[in-house]
């Protein structure tokens, strides 16, 4: 059978997304860190779609043992893929220097090892993969101090994405989602909040974030930038000089922190 591989599927971005490929018709395998919250999902999805098969796997994505535990899930259930959407990530946002090593090496994992080791898995599989699709951030297009980690990880997986596309042309499609704030959690809702004007601009709801992305995969768009204040924003900030820009980003990030479990 073919799936949609959702990672960070219990997420606010990543319900979206497993609502809608749901509505679709698309057959689901789901992972997240907690079996609770993906079985409360699973039953949820199954009222928008009852016939569509969901497997729902937890997964410590930063644990090489948890993913392959993960992958034989799925081989065990038959399952092949035609599509990966890599949602999962961590947005720790605080001075490098006040990071623990053990926070910066998870930040890494979650966002940059699992995703490419998982997107490696499914290519090797053999199946018929057709579709991926990564979030990555509008973090990523400059470098951004006091989130300097995050925009690193996000920048490698935009980069990375864009470049596997061309290796993967006329087979499988390869979009990279650039979302600006997303208000999902409480703690960014908050922060949208608190960029005023700016926040509100660039916010986007998950919905509408998970329609675009799959549209824009669809049409083997390399790039999709949900809303356009952020596309604005993208074009504003390749022509800005970096040193400028990275100091208004500087002036404005050092005030907030966040952090990730
Ligand atoms: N929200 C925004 O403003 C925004 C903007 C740009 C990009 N993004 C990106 O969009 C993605 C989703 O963001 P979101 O706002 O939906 O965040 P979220 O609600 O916190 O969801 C994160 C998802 O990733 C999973 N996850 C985190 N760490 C994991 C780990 N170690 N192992 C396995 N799964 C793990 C979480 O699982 P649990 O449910 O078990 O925690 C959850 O399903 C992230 O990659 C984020 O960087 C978000």
């Amino acid at each position: 059978m073919a799936y949609t591989f959702i990672s960070g599927a219990t997420g606010g971005i990543g319900k979206a997304f497993a609502r809608k490929c749901a509505a679709n018709g698309w057959d689901l395998f789901l992972t997240g860190r907690s079996q609770e919250k993906l079985d409360a999902l699973r039953e949820e999805l199954f009222r928008i779609a009852p016939s569509i098969r969901i497997l729902a796997v937890a997964c410590q994505l930063t644990d090489g043992e948890d993913r392959k535990n993960l992958l034989a899930a799925a081989d065990g259930a038959g399952a092949v893929f035609e599509r990966a959407i890599h949602v999962a990530g961590v947005d720790i946002q605080k001075a490098f220097e006040d990071y623990t090593e053990e926070k910066a090496i998870f930040q890494i994992r979650v966002n940059v090892e699992a995703t490419i080791s998982l997107t490696h898995a499914l290519l090797k599989r053999g199946a018929p993969m057709k579709e991926i699709v990564v979030i990555s951030s509008m973090s990523g297009v400059t470098p951004m101090p006091y989130f300097a980690l995050y925009s690193a990880t996000k920048g490698a997986l935009t980069s990375f994405f864009t470049a596997l596309r061309l290796e993967l042309k006329g087979r499988v499609k390869v979009t990279a989602v650039l979302p600006g704030g997303v208000p999902t959690r409480p703690d960014i809702v908050k922060d949208i909040e608190n960029q005023g004007l700016w926040g509100r601009l660039s916010a986007k709801s998950p919905d509408y974030v998970a329609a675009k992305s799959l549209k824009a995969v669809k049409k083997n768009k390399a790039i999709c930038i949900p809303g356009f204040f952020n596309r604005f924003l993208y074009v504003v900030m390749k022509i800005v000089p970096r040193a400028i820009s990275m100091r208004f980003i500087a002036r404005r990030w050092k005030k907030q922190t966040k952090d990730a479990f």
